[in-house]
């Protein structure tokens, strides 16, 4: 796949490194923005407050699938349900929550656990593919947690996930 990520800091680059390593094509956009036509998916890590004015930057983002991995450390824009929301009403096309219940600074141990770390996503039906294939490609299994109305759950978990500090997860159904 073609990527390109909108903020190339430790979620960007990081993820931006592990999609390469699985044969991507990653393009990494900073504050200058850029040009994201030729993008098969485009994830979106900048801070909450910066959501609208890094979208403004970028050209070629209409009815892209975009992954949010946006947490609202710096706030967030009230007018949308989520920070998932905000990204889809500036790129019209499929959007998904995932990335944001975990820790860039582990992505470099993915590697030497002994099973798969889980990744939580809530999705619109279309980015579902694309979306797994993505966290697949970063080292996480995909664990579902319903359509993009449940982004906001999602983004809200942050409070008790930092709680228990840096770490992964795992959901499994019973033997
Ligand atoms: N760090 C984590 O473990 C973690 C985990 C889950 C979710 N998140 C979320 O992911 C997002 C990014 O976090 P991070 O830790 O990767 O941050 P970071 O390392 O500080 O990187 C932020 C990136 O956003 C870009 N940026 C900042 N302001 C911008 C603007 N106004 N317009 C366009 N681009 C802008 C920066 O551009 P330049 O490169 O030009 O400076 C940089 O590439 C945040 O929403 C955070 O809550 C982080």
């Amino acid at each position: 796949m073609n990527i390109t990520t909108i903020g190339r800091g430790n979620i960007g680059g990081g993820l931006a490194a592990r999609w390469r390593k699985a044969g991507h094509e990653v393009q990494e956009l900073g504050r200058d923005g850029g040009d994201a036509s030729n993008a098969d998916a485009v994830l979106v890590a900048v801070p909450s407050g910066s959501i609208a004015d890094a979208h403004g930057k970028v050209s070629g983002l209409q009815g892209k699938v975009v992954v949010a991995a946006t947490n609202a450390f710096g706030g967030r824009n009230e007018q949308f349900p989520s920070l998932a929301h905000e990204v889809k009403s500036i790129t019209g096309g499929p959007v998904a929550k995932a990335f944001n219940l975990n820790f860039a600074v582990l992505y470099d141990k993915i590697d030497e656990q002994p099973e798969r770390p889980g990744q939580l996503y809530a999705a619109d039906d279309d980015a579902r593919e694309v979306t797994e294939q993505l966290i697949r490609d970063a080292g996480f299994d995909p664990v579902p947690a319903g359509g993009l109305d449940n982004a906001r759950v999602l983004e809200d978990f942050l409070a008790a996930f930092i709680g228990f500090g840096q770490s992964f997860y795992r959901f499994w159904r019973p033997a």
